[in-house]
């Protein structure tokens, strides 16, 4: 690891900024924090003064890094935090559409000038789509029945409300796995929503490119679909594939990565108790390395 306490520093989910005030009291006063948040309200609830370096706030999709440093003519990153997810006054928030439990619309946008919704996506996009929808981003096996249920209900009247949906779930699985199978369904059409997985994996192959030899990335996933892809892109990045007899120039390859972690990072059980969240967090780091081409 670089002992480089003066770089530049990427928090790329802001949120609160709890994880940037804690990275701020391990940097000197010359370094450069970046803070990056889609959503609007949540950088605008914090105090820049807190932060004893120089602070840049970004209201963008982090999937837009690459812009974010083009636009402070920076090119080398010494450290990237992604905490992915929500912030949980968005999550108790009922307007804001993420939670079942909740009364409210069905929105479920992490960014509110986006156009999509989740009353978009569940209202226009067709049987089969809706299915898929649920089978590979919540791994819902009764995600079939579930699209069909929706797509009757909708043909009385357009649905607006999380009760609405909450109803169609419930109409379709054994009342013991209800709350089992409204989170895997909430959860996937969030993923569509907000089109998690792509701009996931735009700012992984972002990261490898922006952060110095000695830099270092770590990701805190919620879902495992989150986690697998954090898992695939360190490892297939870590791995040599030496040159070998008729080997085409492209598919050489030096390491790009070196895995701080191996097994993921999760909670305590101290922890999960006073922060019952945190009991799905995953935190994977990998260190970005120093070769020839650098
Ligand atoms: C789990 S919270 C982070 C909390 C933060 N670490 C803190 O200490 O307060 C995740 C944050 O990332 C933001 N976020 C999620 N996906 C994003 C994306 N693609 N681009 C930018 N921000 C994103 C959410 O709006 C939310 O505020």
């Amino acid at each position: 690891m670089i002992n480089e306490r003066s770089g530049v520093y990427i928090d790329g989910t802001f949120g609160l900024g709890g994880h940037s005030k804690a990275i701020s009291l391990l940097l000197n006063v010359d370094a450069t924090l970046i803070g990056i948040d889609q959503d609007e309200s949540a950088l605008a609830q914090f105090d820049p003064s807190l932060i004893k370096q120089t602070l840049h706030l970004r209201c963008t999709n982090f999937e837009n890094l690459d812009q974010v440093l083009n636009d402070l003519k920076l090119t080398q990153v010494h450290g990237i935090l992604l905490d992915l997810g929500l912030n949980s006054f968005s999550l108790d928030d009922p307007e804001r559409g993420f939670a079942f439990s909740l009364d409210g619309p069905l929105d479920m946008r992490f960014d509110r000038s986006n156009d999509i919704t989740a009353e978009t996506v569940i209202n226009e996009y067709s049987q089969e789509q809706l299915a898929d929808i649920m089978y590979r981003f919540g791994e819902e096996r009764n995600s079939r029945r579930i699209a069909r249920k929706i797509v009757s209900m909708r043909t009385n009247k357009r649905l607006t409300q999380i009760d609405e949906l909450r109803e169609a779930v419930a109409g379709c699985v054994d009342p013991r796995f209800r709350n089992k199978s409204l989170a895997r369904v909430f959860q996937a059409f969030r993923i569509e929503v907000n089109r998690e997985m792509d701009v996931l994996e735009t700012v992984l192959n972002t990261a490898t490119q922006v952060l110095t030899p000695g830099g270092r990335l770590a990701v805190i996933s919620y879902h495992s679909l989150e986690d697998r892809m954090v898992k695939n892109h360190f490892r297939d990045l870590s791995q040599d594939i030496p040159q070998q007899p008729g080997m085409l120039e492209s598919e050489i390859r030096i390491p790009l990565f070196k895995r701080i972690t191996g097994k993921p990072v999760v909670a305590t059980s101290e922890e999960a108790a006073v922060n019952p969240r945190a009991r799905s967090a995953k935190l994977r780091v990998a260190e970005r390395t120093l070769h020839a081409s650098d």
